[in-house]
């Protein structure tokens, strides 16, 4: 098991498959661009397989693949069937934002995956293209269509609340639930460089649910696993929760690790600590030798991440680079 020296089981990977996306999230992307691996610095689809064959067996129990944008990865479907098959993963999710998922649902669903989380920001289609650097919410909304008739039930959405730019979307969110059967995921905007967060946009979470109380009642749903607080307005379909990766630090129950689409294994997202598994990956090292770096990488876990205020100073990767 790959248990740090704070006692915490790692039990979550995250893959980013791609580090390309075919939108510009305000909060995601910085305005000056990112920088691009070299092609021949992704990891292929047999080495990600490699990684988390080897991770599983050493404890992983759910993976989630990420971007850039997934669906973009060539072979995609081919990937997601290869982690199904792997003995011993219990899950296996992606978190996309729905652009190309009109077509594409049916076929994820085929190839074994399990959950999907479809980001969507806004209701509102002039802002969409605002938030997102680009048009699309039309398609977004029919692939989130597509993903829940192929059987992604319930289908989580993921909203990055911003102040003065969609928090007054709040209730709307929360009226789509009424007769949708859709987690809608109330995430509290996180500092990354260059992603144009500031103090005045954040929306904390005690903000959001009081903002939403004071029209729906909101009744705690019992989730023993996971980081989200779940709620349900009464009679509605759908579910709502609020995601505070900074009004609630969750490091102490952090099980999570993340492999970056160029083969970094990282212990924490605010974290430059990272392990390169590419050179080991292709100069011939066996499986027990990559699994002792893995070990030691997950050994120097820090206890958590330093407070917001450095965080917006700086770091080391944008969100696009990592994959979320
Ligand atoms: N703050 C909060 N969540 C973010 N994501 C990306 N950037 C940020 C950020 N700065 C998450 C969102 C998005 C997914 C791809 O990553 O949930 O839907
Ligand atoms: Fe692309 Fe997702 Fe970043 Fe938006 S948040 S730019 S969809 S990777």
């Amino acid at each position: 098991m790959l248990v740090d020296r704070f006692g915490r089981a790692h039990t979550y990977l995250r893959i980013a498959v791609t580090d390309r996306c075919n939108l510009r999230c305000v909060y995601c992307t910085p305005a000056t661009g990112v920088a691009r691996c070299a092609p021949e610095a992704l990891l292929t689809v047999a080495e990600i397989v490699r990684v988390a064959r080897l991770l599983v067996s050493l404890g992983i129990r759910k993976i989630r693949l990420t971007g850039g944008e997934p669906t973009l990865r060539p072979g995609i479907d081919r990937l997601v069937a290869q982690l199904a098959a792997l003995p011993g993963l219990e899950t296996l999710a992606m978190t996309t934002n729905g652009v190309l998922l009109p077509g594409q649902a049916a076929a994820l669903r085929a190839s074994g995956l399990m959950a999907l989380n479809v980001s969507l920001d806004t209701l509102r289609e002039e802002r969409y293209a605002r938030i997102a650097g680009h048009p699309g919410l039309p398609r977004v909304l029919a692939g989130i269509q597509e993903a829940l008739a192929a059987g992604f039930v319930p289908l989580k959405l993921n909203v990055v609340v911003m102040g003065g730019i969609n928090a007054d979307e709040l209730l709307d969110f929360v009226a789509f639930t009424a007769d949708q059967p859709v987690n809608v995921r109330f995430i509290e905007y996180m500092p990354f460089p260059g992603n144009q967060w500031q103090a005045a946009r954040f929306v904390s979470y005690p903000t959001m649910k009081q903002a939403i109380t004071s029209r729906y009642p909101l009744v705690p749903l019992d989730d023993a696993a996971g980081v989200a607080k779940r709620f349900q307005v009464p009679g509605f379909q759908g579910t709502v929760s609020f995601i505070t990766p900074l009004s609630a630090a969750f490091c102490a129950h952090c099980n999570r690790l993340r492999l970056t689409a160029d083969g970094l294994l990282k212990t924490c997202l605010f974290h430059p600590a990272e392990a390169d598994l590419r050179p080991a990956l292709r100069d011939g090292t066996p499986d027990a030798a990559l699994a002792d770096q893995i070990r030691r990488a997950v050994g120097r876990k820090l206890p958590g991440h330093r407070p917001v205020a450095d965080l917006v100073a700086g770091g080391d990767r944008s969100m696009l680079q990592i994959g979320g």
